[in-house]
């Protein structure tokens, strides 16, 4: 089983693949938090990929593709992957595309989660995520049982330094010039499923597991 999360910065994306992947036992493969833990470890591939997160533009896509396709030829990920924030753009998709064919797999849903941009920019300021699991929070509407610790690990909650007002503009403005056209990308390969992203984060949740759920069984 394959699902991509698909949506805008803050659409909920982490939020729901994380459940999904939970309820579906399998592996949750979210690029930005793979890019913000190597640069918490300052690894070679945190210090290639700092200035391209820090601006809010997209880490090149020879980098992108390679780590996210090494990750999914792990043993853990043989059962299928919750793909979160990739692909990003036509060549991603592509490339993953082929890289399933290679193995005769292929994508068997897309679930776009759609919010407006005002609840985009309500969102922003709130959210605070795990420094170790980098489970999001929100100070209103998903906060922790403690301030300040994750509930599903105890580690530091801090806030991205993408997060700004400012960086959300340019977040904003790559995802409509290079993201958003996936939506037609699967929606022409009959895969596209939309969900209303507005609403508390059980209720999106609710609506995702029912959309998925004529695909999961099939
Ligand atoms: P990435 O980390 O993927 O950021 P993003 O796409 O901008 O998405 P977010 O993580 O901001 O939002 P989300 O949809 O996961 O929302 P969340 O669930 O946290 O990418 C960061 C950077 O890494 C990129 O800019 C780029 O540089 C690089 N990168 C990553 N992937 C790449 C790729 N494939 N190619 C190239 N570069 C790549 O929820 C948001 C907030 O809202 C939280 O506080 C949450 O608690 C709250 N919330 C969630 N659901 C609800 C709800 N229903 N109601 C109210 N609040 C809610
Ligand atoms: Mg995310
Ligand atoms: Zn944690």
């Amino acid at each position: 089983m394959y699902i991509i999360f698909l949506g805008a910065p803050e659409a909920g994306k982490g939020t729901q693949a994380a459940n999904v992947a939970h309820q579906l036992n399998l592996v949750h493969s979210a690029t930005g938090d793979m890019f913000r833990q190597a640069v918490e470890q300052g690894t070679e591939l945190g210090m290639q990929v700092k200035s391209y997160m820090e601006k809010g533009v997209l880490v090149p896509d020879e980098l992108t593709i390679h780590m996210v396709l090494e990750r999914m030829s792990a043993p853990d990920c043989q059962p299928g992957v919750i793909l979160d924030g990739f692909p990003r753009n036509i060549k991603q998709a592509e490339a993953l595309d082929e890289a399933l064919a290679r193995q005769a797999k292929a994508i068997d849903v897309v679930v776009y989660i759609k919010v407006s941009e005002e609840e985009i920019l309500r969102r922003l300021s709130g959210r605070w995520i795990c420094r170790q699991c980098q489970t999001p929070y929100h100070s209103q509407n998903s906060p922790p049982r403690v301030w300040g610790k994750c509930d599903q690990c105890g580690g530091e909650l801090y806030q991205r330094p993408d997060d700004t007002v400012e960086i959300i503009k340019k977040r904003l403005q790559v995802y409509f010039a290079q993201t958003a056209p996936l939506i037609s990308y699967y929606t022409q390969a009959g895969k596209l499923l939309e969900v209303d992203g507005e609403g508390g984060v059980d209720e999106v949740g609710r609506r995702v597991i029912l959309a998925l759920r004529g695909v999961v069984t099939r």
